[in-house]
């Protein structure tokens, strides 16, 4: 099928933060693709703000820069065109000074949609919708549109759910998690409702175990400092890697529709079974990365990146889950994220249960139960692994073998960022890949028991040689059980 671009509304984006880092690797990018692509109507504009002193040309020049380093297909010609869009406003969000320069451009049009983007960190956001709110700049076709980290515990999260929630309706909240703006985050869904063949199978009397893989092979690059006070729990467990859980744990919605969707989510997030003081040490793996070698060189260990030989922040984390439901009921979720680990991968995992009796005589070999593996990087695809005969004479041998799907070969299609869709679900107002607060709540709800049963042990992260896959005991999580971590199929 032919790829359909659908043009959205006229727009106003502001972006707060215009000149960090997000705004420089992600959003220009994904703004720029969706005007090359033909998503944006004319007059759509972006109006870009940072404390620095820019004028409009000199931001088009920054914007310039930042795309050249980014797009790898950019187009000269509509470059020029897409950097005609922006805007530059000064503000100093800290003094309020500029936000009355910001209603004087928005004022320059009516009735159309004004997304806030609020790329700057967390402690600005309510700052940030208050003078919104003050300027009266704010309507029924506004959004705001968070990034996290939302909060770093449920006491702070609520707190600023509240800041935010006194200028914007719900509804005008988009609280953003880019994981499920990835293309096989959705093809999870895809997988499972629009195909017969998994449903019936999807729960404890036919799957063994998930387990869910998020590995970076970076380290914490320039935001040692945020990651510092953050650690790999709150980092990504609480978003990214619970979100993918309730993707593969949730029930069929009842439709599409963001609150139908959110609902079966946050009925997961409900019956995770709590870990907290009484088993933190069963069920849980902390590491924290030595010097080693990563990314095909020598690396200096989390300590010495820091500069601090204290701290005692989890660069990886290992997590045995389990959600306690009809469904899912004594099935584990192993899951595990960490910075400096052997390989980029992100990976979910379903093993499924072994034949529960065979046919075959010995000589056919082992009959290796199936596996269903959905990649999300580097190389976007699904799998399933499935016995086959051996062709050939020789009698019946038995081998199991790949169903393999590639995106990138199947379609000769450019795969979209997460941040692409992202954006323009904003602008169109949808918010069914958009996380709602009660989930947040209900995220940390299940983390801060954790984070408190650290943080009240004596024991401190284990380390663990960079380049590899983590301390040993995030293995021996696994092998308890008589199971393994699928490292064979990371590659
Ligand atoms: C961010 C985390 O949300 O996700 C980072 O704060 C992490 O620490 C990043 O590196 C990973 O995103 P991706 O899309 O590269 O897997």
């Amino acid at each position: 099928m032919a790829v359909r671009v659908i043009e959205v509304a006229e727009f106003d984006l502001v972006v707060f933060g215009a000149s960090g880092d997000l705004a420089h690797r992600k959003l220009l990018p994904a703004l720029y693709h969706r005007d090359a692509d033909g998503q944006m109507p004319d007059d759509a504009r972006i109006i870009a703000s940072a404390r620095r002193d820019y004028s409009d040309d000199d931001y088009r020049d920054y914007a310039r820069k930042a795309l050249k380093e980014h797009v790898s297909d950019l187009d000269d010609a509509h470059l020029e065109k897409f950097l005609k869009r922006i805007r530059y406003v000064k503000i100093d969000i800290g003094t309020g000074e500029g936000f009355e320069d910001l209603k004087t451009v928005l004022e320059e049009r009516e009735d159309v949609i004004r997304a806030f983007y609020l790329a700057v960190g967390p402690d600005l956001f309510g700052t940030i919708c208050e003078n919104l709110g003050k300027i009266s700049v704010v309507n029924t076709h506004s959004r705001v549109v968070m990034e996290k980290p939302i909060g770093k515990d449920g006491a702070s999260a609520k707190a600023l759910n509240a800041t935010v929630g006194a200028v914007f309706n719900e509804d005008q909240i988009f609280r953003i998690d880019h994981y499920l703006g990835k293309e096989t985050v959705q093809n999870l869904m895809a997988l499972r409702f629009a195909n017969a063949l998994f449903e019936p199978l999807w729960n404890a009397a036919h799957i063994d175990h998930v387990q869910i893989t998020v590995a970076e092979s970076l380290g914490t690059g320039g935001r040692a400092g945020y990651y510092d006070t953050a650690g790999a729990l709150r980092d990504m467990v609480q978003n990214h890697i619970l979100q993918l859980l309730c993707l593969v744990a949730m029930e069929p919605p009842e439709s599409m529709n963001a609150d139908s969707v959110r609902d079966e989510k946050l009925k997961v997030l409900k019956a995770l079974a709590p870990i907290g003081e009484h088993n933190t040490d069963k069920l849980t793996v902390r590491g924290q990365y030595r010097a080693g070698a990563s990314a095909g060189g020598a690396v200096p260990g989390y300590l010495e990146e820091l500069g601090n030989d204290q701290s005692g922040t989890e660069t990886f984390v290992a997590l045995k889950a389990e959600i306690a439901n009809w469904r899912w009921a004594g099935v584990p979720f192993y899951l595990r994220t960490g910075k400096r680990l052997a390989q980029r991968v992100s990976e979910i995992v379903v093993q499924f249960r072994p034949i529960p009796h065979s046919i075959f005589d010995e000589e056919a070999g082992a009959i290796t139960a199936n596996r269903l593996i959905i990649r999300l990087q580097p190389d976007e695809g699904v799998q399933m692994k499935v016995m086959i005969k051996d062709p050939g004479p020789g009698g019946m041998r038995l081998r199991q073998v790949p169903l393999d799907m590639s995106f990138a070969e199947a379609f000769k299609v450019r795969n979209p960022d997460a941040y692409e869709r992202l954006i323009m679900d904003v602008i169109r107002g949808n918010q069914t890949l958009f996380m709602r607060r009660d989930e947040v709540d209900a995220a940390w709800a299940w983390i801060d028991p954790i984070q408190a049963a650290w943080a009240a042990s004596k024991e401190t992260p284990k380390g663990y040689t960079a380049g590899t896959w983590g301390p040993s005991a995030s293995i021996a999580l696994v092998e308890r059980d008589g199971r393994t971590w699928a490292e064979d199929e990371l590659v």
